[in-house]
């Protein structure tokens, strides 16, 4: 079995099969991170290039690591030690790198459509690790892995995304792989944190948290990105944290069932109390093994393309 795409933009346009391939795929590697020797020589001979033009911990520590498990050379770029500081463009970067005899370039970048944009201009396989407000395709698959490892399947769950929507490249992607693998998709949020055209995307909206938990299988809880300037969305973070914020009280008068995503980092008292980061109900640190799972699915399903 392949995968039908050669590069990972998003998953707008990724088929059921292809989703269903990269989980399953993903579980085998997942086994491999429980071995004594946690390495496989599936990915020997292939250069790999992580080009992060921006902040990340867990998606680059967890490309990185897969990387290595799978025997592959790896090539780590960070903005503040490069010739971009000398003014060299984002075209002559990767050029050269790419005269380097690179296989395939991991990029994350503030600006939506950089991944494509290399598309153009590279030979390698591209996979996007999160570009601007757009996708974070791997983030989604590790979702989509993490809750279907917890509950067993995708189909027919009840799935709501909790936050800053309209800033949040997680939440498009899991919008877009979890109504393909048949999930029932809602959002819940503030409404000025809600795009306008979200309706056309087939998702219910809440706009109460103790609703949306009393009705879902999943709270996939999203981050409020001040950094993307969210904090204007809302009236204060301590007023966010008071009509929308997870706290044990809203999951125990709700729904003791319910599964706690967060793709992170978290903003412990805005989105979510430290109770609840820490608590029962929620899998964050398996998300993050498992994230280390797919991205090996990932790269060795389209290193071995061909
Ligand atoms: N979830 C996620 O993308 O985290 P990082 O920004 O630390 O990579």
């Amino acid at each position: 079995m392949s995968l039908a795409i050669n590069h990972l933009l998003g998953l707008q346009n990724v088929s059921k099969n292809d989703i269903q391939l990269i989980l399953d795929t993903a579980v085998t590697f997942r086994e491999v991170l429980d071995r004594p020797i946690k390495k496989v020589p599936t990915l020997k001979g292939t250069t790999v290039v992580n080009l992060f033009y921006e902040n990340s911990t867990r998606t680059r520590l967890s490309f990185e690591l897969a990387e290595k498990r799978l025997s592959a050379d790896t090539l780590n770029f960070s903005t503040s030690t490069s010739s971009t500081k000398k003014g060299e463009t984002f075209k002559d970067t990767v050029r050269n790198i790419e005269a380097m005899k690179i296989d395939m370039i991991i990029v994350r970048h503030k600006s939506a459509g950089v991944p494509l944009y290399l598309t153009k201009i590279s030979n390698a396989s591209i996979i996007n690790a999160g570009d601007g407000q757009h996708e974070h395709p791997t983030q989604a698959l590790l979702d989509m892995y993490s809750i279907r490892e917890k509950l067993g399947k995708l189909k027919g769950l009840k799935i709501c995304i909790v936050g800053d929507i309209r800033h949040s490249r997680v939440a498009l992607s899991n919008i877009y792989g979890l109504k393909t693998m048949g999930a029932e998709v809602s959002v819940c949020a503030p409404p000025t944190m809600i795009p306008k055209n979200l309706e056309t995307f087939g998702v219910k909206v809440y706009t109460d948290i103790h609703k949306a938990t009393r009705e879902n299988d999943v709270l996939n809880v999203l981050r409020i990105q001040l950094e993307r300037n969210a904090g204007s969305s809302i009236p204060s973070l301590r007023e966010y944290h008071n009509y929308f914020g997870i706290t044990s009280e809203v999951i125990e008068k709700n729904n003791k069932d319910i599964l706690i995503l967060h793709p992170g980092p978290i903003n412990r008292g805005v989105e979510m109390s430290s109770e609840v980061a820490d608590g029962p109900y929620q899998i964050i640190l398996d998300q993050v093994t498992n994230g280390v799972a797919i991205r090996m699915a990932v790269l060795y399903l389209l290193g071995t393309k061909n």
